[in-house]
């Protein structure tokens, strides 16, 4: 049980840390939450401060996930429900920062690592279906919310353990809060596209 706690604690305080918020101070010396959507993450990012750093913070968010899973791993044997759960609490760490006054991303990255890492088959299966989407649509908003609504309806067709289906379940709805201005303007057909200004 202490190991459970700490797994998902260590997971919260990785996973605040906000790699776009260092990279946009590092890089240019500007907080990415004053810029373009205001949102801390890869896809501002690479609205604001270009591709190269863009694709720095997707991998460095992505890992957050992967390692947040992988110490919980390690510190509780194999539970599903604490890998679970300190995944989720990294997506929580990543969105509600404690060292950055609580402001931080809708997830999307930190998200691909946790469930790619609890079950990749699913995900895979669901990202692939997310990036065309991309392709076609240019809106990552509407491929990061395919992903989430698809990897849980993947997940109990494969028979993925239930601790992950919940864990999935509870992302996926945290992702639509997140991005509730997102849905709003792609109901009006006013969402920013990627690679367009
Ligand atoms: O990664 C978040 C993405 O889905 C939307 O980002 O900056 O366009 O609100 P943004």
């Amino acid at each position: 049980m202490v190991m459970l706690f700490l797994s998902i604690i260590f997971a919260y305080l990785l996973g605040a840390i906000s790699s776009s918020y260092i990279a946009g101070k590092v890089a240019s010396g500007v907080d990415i939450r004053d810029h373009g959507s205001g949102n801390a993450g890869a896809t501002n990012t690479l609205r604001v401060l270009g591709p190269k750093l863009a694709l720095l913070v997707l991998v460095a968010d992505i890992v957050k996930g992967i390692l947040a899973i992988a110490f919980a791993h390690l510190a509780t044997n194999g539970s599903q429900w604490a890998m679970a759960l300190s995944g989720l609490a990294a997506i929580i760490g990543h969105n509600w920062p404690i060292y950055f006054n609580f402001r931080g991303g809708k997830g999307v990255a930190t998200t691909i690592g946790v469930l790619a890492t609890l079950s990749f088959p699913p995900a895979l299966y669901a990202g692939l279906v997310a990036i065309a989407l991309l392709l076609l649509t240019r809106y990552v908003s509407l491929a990061a919310l395919t992903f989430v609504t698809l990897t849980p309806i993947f997940q109990i067709a494969m028979h993925t353990p239930a601790p992950y289906i919940w864990v999935s379940v509870i992302i996926l709805l945290m992702t639509f809060w997140r991005h509730r201005t997102n849905i709003t303007r792609l109901r009006k057909g006013v969402e920013h596209r990627i690679f367009s200004r």
